[in-house]
This record gives structure tokens, C-alpha cells and sequence, in this order.
């Protein structure tokens, strides 16, 4: 047995496709202890450097105090401790919503929502560059998956004519993200509000990594497109830029009730301990703060700072979006020499890779955080323009 562990590493290695974990020595932020070594970081979703802060670390002590450390039970079995109602009824608040309901993380969120929007004679449309947890939850849905080409409002139209054709009483829900996690772009969000209002689907937006870097207070992207009530549902995580972790779906009272009853991996898991519940709700009271709004801007100018530096050609960076600019390679084998020779930079940025993205599609993946010094941008650019060559 252990030898055909063997091999499939071996093909792993063979294709420059295996991974492998670093240690971290230090706690999360703009500059990290590899292996000894101190990086800049810029790696990490922790879009506005709360991952550290004291303003969560306190609310997190003092949630350890007053409620102990682990929830006891899925919260239908042992009941909702008080931080967790509160977070959820903050995060209603703050995204302007009816109900919300925290998971223990984003992809708990999405496979656990999914099977419970659609199941078979329904129809899941997703878009090719969304998150893994989708396409997972799709598939445990056991409704019939759709996927069409990024940002694709054709074929997304397409798919939405034949699914209303085969399934005219089906729901039919349609996945995208508010800043894609691997292109770094945004969906036309506009045009598929209209193609879903069109076809009577409903549309799920992902605001995994939009939510506390763009729209008022970091509310994603529905609402600084104006659009949070044309949207049936939105998924987010804690993981990100609120620095902590665990997901949630914000929407109507009688969904979240619904996800409440079927969401399987909410009613079949150990609720996330309380005190990541208090530091959430800490981190959504910091977004909506001034302070949270200087900080917003400061992250703003770091990723126009960065853009500046680097080429605009063929958008070998990507479309802006949002904070993850990813520097399209295609072979994998360079993805990981560029991280290697930018690590000897002093600079920690990861190479993605199949199955991440798609074979032949590597790249590096460049987040950036408002805790970023502009020096640090600067440097990062410069290398980037020395190891990429002349055009
Ligand atoms: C777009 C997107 N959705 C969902 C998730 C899952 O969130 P979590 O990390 O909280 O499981 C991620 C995280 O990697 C993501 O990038």
C-alpha cells in the first residue's frame, strides 16, 4: 500500500504538481518567519491586517473567559452560544440582510448550501473559475452541473435557456464570486442579475475575498454595485479579510431557516468555538468604523501602487479587481522557480497550481495588505520587473 503512496507522489513530483507545507514561526502578517527566514508576506487573504490585531485578539481572550473554549455540539444539539447569535444578527446588520448563519468555515458554507438549493431534476450553473467548494457542493447536491467559461454571458445564457427548457419547475442556481480567487477580476455582475432575473434562477455570489476591500464599509460587491437586493444569496468567510475564520451566508429569513434544517454540514458539525465568533463580530464592528474605512483606503493605494509597477501587457497580471493580482506564468515548473527565486528575494508568494487552477495555467498569486509598507510594494514590483526580463 505505502509503495503506491510512493508512486503517486513520485507522478506528483514528476509533473511539478506536489506540495508541500511550510512552517510559520510567527503569527500572521506582513512579515512571517519561514523555515528560519523572515519574508515579506504576500501570500496571505488577510486583506487589511486584522489577522493579529489586538482589537481581536482582545475580544477573542475575553470570549475565552466568559465561554470556555470549545461550543460542545453542533448548535441544534447543544444550543447557540450567545457570541454566535450575536455575530450573525452583527453580520445581518452590517450586509443589510434579513438573517445570516455562520459555518465553520467558507467551504463548510458552500457544501453544505448547495445540496440544500438544488437537488436532482435542479440544475447548479457555476462559472469555470470558481472556488473548489462549489463544484463539491455541487456534486453532493446531485443536481446536474453546469459549468461555463469565465465571465462567459453567452454560454451562461446558453446553459440558463436549456436548463428552464429541461427542468421549467427546477431551481436552477447559479454560482460566481465577487473577485474571483485565482484571476483576481470581477463578474459582470449587472448582466447576470438581468440573465437570472430573466430565467427566474437564483443567483449565489461568493464575496469571499470582495468583502473588506471594496463597497461601503467592505460590503462586497453587490453593494457598491448597488445591487445587495437583487442577489438571492451571498456566501463570505471570516478566513479573510476579518482575520479570523469560518463562513456564512447571509439571505432571506426563510433561507437561512431552510439552511438551519439542511445544511449538512452546519447540522452535522461541532459549532466553531466562541471565541472566533466575539473576534468576528469584533472585526465587523472594525469595518465598520472610520478607522476601518482609513484602512480600506490605505489597502487601495497599496494595490494601485503595486498595478503601477508592474506590465500592463496582455494582462499577464490579470484584470483589476480587488486585492490578488496573479501573475500568469502557465508552466508549472516556472510558477515554481519564480517563487524560489522571489523567496531568495525575500519575498513569500505561492505558485497555484493544477488542481487550483487549470494544467498549463500556473501562476503566482500576489495578495496584498494595507499593512504593507509602500516600501515593501515598491521592492516586491522591482523584483518582479527584474525576474520577469524584457519584454
Ligand atoms: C472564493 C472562495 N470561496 C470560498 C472559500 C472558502 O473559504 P474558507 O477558507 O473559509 O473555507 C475560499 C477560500 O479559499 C475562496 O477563495
Amino acid at each position: 500500500m505505502s509503495d503506491s503512496f510512493q508512486e503517486q507522489l513520485r507522478a506528483l513530483r514528476a509533473r511539478s504538481l506536489h506540495r508541500k507545507l511550510r512552517e510559520i514561526g510567527s503569527a500572521q502578517g506582513v512579515e512571517v518567519q519561514i523555515v528560519g527566514r523572515q519574508l515579506v508576506n504576500f501570500s496571505s487573504d488577510d486583506y487589511l491586517g486584522l489577522a493579529a490585531d489586538p482589537i481581536l485578539r482582545q475580544a477573542a481572550t475575553a470570549a475565552i473567559e466568559e465561554f470556555g473554549v470549545g461550543a460542545g455540539s453542533s448548535r441544534l444539539i447543544s444550543g447557540t452560544q450567545t457570541p454566535h447569535a450575536a455575530l450573525e444578527s452583527a453580520l445581518a446588520r452590517w450586509k443589510r440582510v434579513p438573517a445570516a448563519i455562520s459555518f465553520s468555515s467558507g467551504y463548510a458554507a458552500a457544501v453544505g448550501a448547495l445540496p440544500a438549493l438544488a437537488s436532482k431534476e435542479e440544475v447548479v450553473i457555476l462559472d469555470k473559475a470558481c472556488h473548489a467548494a462549489f463544484i463539491d457542493g455541487a456534486r453532493l447536491s446531485g443536481a446536474t452541473l453546469r459549468v461555463f467559461p469565465h465571465n462567459h454571458l453567452g454560454k451562461l445564457e446558453s446553459h440558463l435557456e436549456w436548463a428552464r427548457r429541461e427542468y421549467p419547475a427546477g431551481r436552477i442556481v447559479v454560482v460566481t464570486e465577487a473577485i474571483f480567487s485565482n484571476e483576481g477580476d470581477r463578474p459582470p455582475l449587472r448582466e447576470l442579475v438581468e440573465l437570472k432575473k430573466r430565467f427566474e434562477a437564483f443567483l449565489l455570489l461568493d464575496e469571499a475575498h470582495s468583502v473588506g476591500v471594496i463597497g461601503p464599509h467592505g460590503r462586497g460587491l453587490a453593494a457598491e454595485l448597488g445591487l445587495e437586493n437583487e442577489v438571492d444569496a451571498t456566501l463570505g468567510t471570516f478566513g479573510k479579510s476579518l482575520g479570523v475564520s469560518g463562513g456564512y451566508i447571509c439571505g432571506s429569513r426563510d433561507l437561512i431557516d431552510w439552511l438551519i434544517n439542511r445544511a449538512r454540514s452546519f447540522l452535522f458539525s461541532t459549532a466553531p468555538p466562541p471565541a472566533l465568533a466575539a473576534a468576528a463580530t469584533a472585526a465587523i464592528r472594525f469595518l465598520l468604523s472610520e478607522e476601518g474605512e482609513t484602512r480600506r483606503k490605505t489597502l487601495w493605494r497599496r494595490i494601485v501602487q503595486l498595478r503601477k509597477l508592474l506590465p500592463e501587457k496582455e494582462q499577464e497580471f490579470g484584470r483589476p479587481g480587488g486585492a490578488i493580482i496573479p501573475w500568469l506564468v502557465g508552466d508549472e515548473q516556472r510558477a515554481l522557480d519564480l517563487a524560489r527565486a522571489l523567496r531568495a528575494e525575500g519575498f513569500f508568494v505561492p505558485a497555484i497550481r493544477y488542481p487550483t487552477v487549470p494544467k498549463g495555467a500556473a501562476r503566482l498569486r500576489i495578495t496584498i495588505s494595507a499593512a504593507h509598507s509602500a516600501l515593501q510594494i515598491a521592492s516586491l514590483g522591482e523584483a518582479i520587473r527584474r525576474l520577469r526580463g524584457p519584454d
